[in-house]
């Protein structure tokens, strides 16, 4: 599919998640199959009072990664305009707008899918963004506030009406987080209801999922989130043909090219805890991961956390995730 003039080439494509999906996890989804990057949300507060964290960590990407969407999270257009200029200035292929994000510290302010609450008001912000971006502008929604407001396909129409080039919908309501399985039909319903290329989201653990996701709902494309959470090669259809050994040799490329650029891209304190978690959802579902857990989250540097993984990747058995 294109959203706007860039190509997405593939059908599946690592969702944003905050703390998670930075420069170097999206780098191996996208070298594993990702067909697109998007970043996690960045603050547009953080940007315009020029938090350093907000500009020079979470809003960087590495060249490699491009064609790369930066996803801006923010309440107004004073915020937003200024955000996405910057953003766009720093290269960005494409901007999205996080219109989903449920949690309370963020809709209370107005963010998030908040805006998914007075449409008009939101028509007005996404006009004052659309006019500024050169680059092609997608939004990523909720199915709604809650039940009784389920206004995803007025979202979408309105979208569409002020420009929007794309949409991606999990069909979860702010209500429920992430709570029950997502409904795909309120995918279909937008879909069906705009022209532009819509992106499904929700409970999609593998490409015969998001195959699945595409024949039921007529998406053009899907995002995965959590199930690519420890596993890029989700992305990848010939993984699930490897013998275990063809498996845990891929795994431990996988990770012998995610660990350095990690070292590479955070500073040491704020890498660490990156390299704890992405080791330790690598050594999920294997042996003896507990106590490996322990050992890998009392380390105190890059080399020691390494150190502690490769004694335990080395002793587990091959065949056993
Ligand atoms: C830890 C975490 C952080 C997330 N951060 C973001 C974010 O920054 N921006 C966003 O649009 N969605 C965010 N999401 C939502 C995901 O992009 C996705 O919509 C959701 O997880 C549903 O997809 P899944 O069932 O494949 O996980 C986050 C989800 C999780 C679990």
């Amino acid at each position: 599919m294109f959203i706007g003039d860039v190509e997405v080439k593939g059908l599946a494509r690592l969702a944003p998640m905050a703390g998670i999906s930075n420069a170097p996890y999206r780098l191996v989804a996208w070298e594993c199959g990702s067909a697109l990057t998007t970043s996690e949300e960045i603050d547009a507060i953080g940007l315009t009072r020029e938090n350093p964290r907000t500009k020079y960590d979470i809003a960087k990407y590495l060249p490699e990664e491009k064609p790369i969407a930066l996803q801006i999270l923010g309440p107004s257009a004073e915020t937003l305009v200024p955000g996405v200029q910057y953003l766009q200035d720093t290269g960005a292929d494409i901007i999205d707008l996080n219109m989903g994000c449920p949690m309370p510290k963020i809709t209370k302010t107005g963010r998030g899918s908040a805006l998914m609450k007075d449409v008009q008001k939101t028509a007005e912000i996404l006009s004052a963004m659309r006019r500024v971006l050169k680059v092609p502008f997608t939004i990523k929604i909720r199915s709604g506030w809650d039940e009784t407001h389920l206004n995803a396909v007025e979202v979408a129409k309105m979208a569409e009406d002020v420009g929007i080039d794309a949409i991606t919908v999990h069909p979860r309501t702010r209500a429920q987080r992430f709570n029950g399985l997502s409904k795909w039909d309120m995918i279909a319903e937008v879909v069906d209801a705009v022209d532009i290329p819509i992106t499904g989201n929700g409970d999609v653990q593998s490409m015969s999922d998001a195959r699945a996701m595409q024949a039921a709902t007529g998406c053009e494309s899907v995002m995965i989130g959590r199930a690519a959470m420890g596993k890029p090669w989700v992305f990848d259809e010939a993984f699930e043909d490897l013998s275990p050994e063809g498996k845990y040799e891929y795994q431990s490329r996988v990770i012998n090219r995610h660990m350095p650029l990690i070292e590479e891209h955070f500073p040491e304190r704020a890498g660490l805890l990156q390299m704890q978690r992405h080791l330790s959802w690598y050594a999920g579902g294997r042996d003896r991961v507990r106590a490996f857990r322990v050992e890998l989250f009392a380390t105190r540097s890059f080399q020691e956390a390494r150190d502690v993984f490769d004694r335990y990747w080395e002793s587990v058995n091959p065949g056993a995730a």
